[in-house]
């Protein structure tokens, strides 16, 4: 039955009580069941987010740098720090709700740098890795564009030789991921990036996942490939802030090269009665929470704070990545550059499938991996303590599968 609003308001207990009882069934993301969509960074960056959003909730970030200066000098701050995480001297960009749009906008200039740049081309194509994010082909649907998806290579990152193949003389752009989410491994930027600059085309970087992440990784001495504007060619990078950047959820970036790139971003309007419109984002109100919780926790972990925590969770990504490769009959696909790992069979009598039912059936949510079939794990801080447990489990999980006859269903998506 459909509910209808209440006559009377109640108190904020009552509220609170029915609030908490609707989680009862979610997924124990706090103790490290849940494979993604949760990032966290630990209690005390949770409580500065939550502080500087609330301080922030009313105002609106459609009107930064008009009526709420402080907004603008916020996101500008952000922008900053993120210019210079990804070493661009010169890059320009906005905050922006999550991943997704940062994707859309990126998308959007360069399919209007096409139009200003390559006049004689009428259906634009943009030449995607198999591995590169689904946003890319939703933000195709609505902008008019064709997405040409091309298979990875062996080692799961971008074939660029077979991308290289498929520029067609409609293609306008190229897009390489550091880190892509179904394999977390970086494509090879630089290679891309020559491709780019000998057909000049755009390149954009979906940095989502790691644009936060392996740059301080890399710092540690960790092998992490260039991918940001230190590499020539490279135009266009998004990199959330609500994921390993540990913002509060719906914060991201795109960064462009330089102004040049980035004056195809917005939305500019004249015809209706109030004059001139500019907005770079797809919503016009924006959560000013967002912004003023990404320029807190920015400020409070500093340089030093993310590379404390990288260098706790790297170390933890590789007692994961040993274990894992310590159970006979599975073994982690390629080699990850940042905190996403996936898995697969290496035995033809494990079947993943079984493994991911039992591994659900043990508590776990299950990053289900469709291409080969397999398991993600996108680690953060409440993966730590519960490591031997999911390593155990594992182990029961994979020696179940050696022995169930029944292959369990094709896999389900969990994402
Ligand atoms: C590589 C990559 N790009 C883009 C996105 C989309 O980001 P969002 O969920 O913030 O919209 C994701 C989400 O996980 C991602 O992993």
């Amino acid at each position: 039955m459909r509910k209808t609003l209440p006559d009377d308001g109640r108190g904020w207990q009552a509220i609170e009580r029915e609030m908490l009882e609707f989680r009862k069934d979610d997924v124990d993301w706090r103790n490290g069941r849940m494979p993604f969509q949760i990032w966290y960074g630990g209690d005390d960056i949770f409580d500065v987010q939550k502080k500087a959003y609330t301080l922030f909730m009313q105002e609106n970030g459609g009107g930064a740098g008009k009526a709420f200066k402080s907004l603008k000098a916020m996101e500008d701050g952000v922008i900053d720090f993120g210019a210079g995480i990804l070493r661009g001297p010169d890059a320009v960009g906005h905050i922006t709700s999550g991943g997704s749009e940062s994707i859309f906008v990126a998308m959007k200039a360069a399919r209007d740098w096409g139009r200003a740049n390559k006049p004689a081309i009428k259906d634009p194509e943009v030449v995607v890795p198999f591995s590169g994010h689904p946003t890319f082909n939703r933000a195709a649907q609505y902008l008019g564009l064709t997405i040409k998806r091309v298979p990875v290579g062996k080692d799961f990152r971008a074939d660029v030789p077979a991308m290289a193949k498929a520029i067609t003389p409609n293609t306008i752009a190229l897009v390489g991921s550091a880190v892509c989410f179904p394999y977390g491994v970086i494509d090879p930027i630089e290679d891309l990036a020559k491709v780019a600059r000998d057909r000049d085309l755009w390149l954009h970087v979906d940095a989502c996942v790691a644009g936060y992440q392996a740059p301080f990784a890399r710092e540690l001495g960790y092998p992490v490939p260039d991918f940001d504007f230190t590499v020539p060619g490279v135009t266009s990078i998004s990199a959330d802030l609500h994921k390993y950047g540990f913002g509060a959820k719906g914060t991201s970036t795109v960064l462009y090269r330089n102004a040049d790139f980035e004056k195809h971003q917005p939305f500019e309007f004249t015809e209706w009665p109030m004059g001139h419109f500019s907005n770079p984002n797809v919503a016009s109100t924006r959560p000013g929470g967002s912004i003023a919780a990404a320029w807190a926790v920015m400020n409070y972990l500093g340089r030093d704070g993310y590379l404390k925590l990288n260098k706790r969770l790297m170390g933890m990504r590789d007692q994961y990545i040993a274990g894992i490769n310590g159970i006979d009959g599975i073994r982690i696909n390629g080699t990850p550059h940042s905190l996403i790992i996936t898995y697969s069979a290496s035995s033809p009598d494990v079947d993943m499938n079984v493994v991911s039912d039992e591994m659900g059936a043990r508590g776990w949510w299950i990053g289900r991996l469709v291409q080969p079939p397999g398991i993600m794990l996108g680690l953060s801080l409440p993966h730590e303590p519960v490591r031997e447990e999911y390593l155990d489990h594992l182990r029961a999980s994979v020696a179940k599968s050696r022995t169930t006859k029944t292959k369990a269903k094709a896999a389900k998506a969990s994402y």
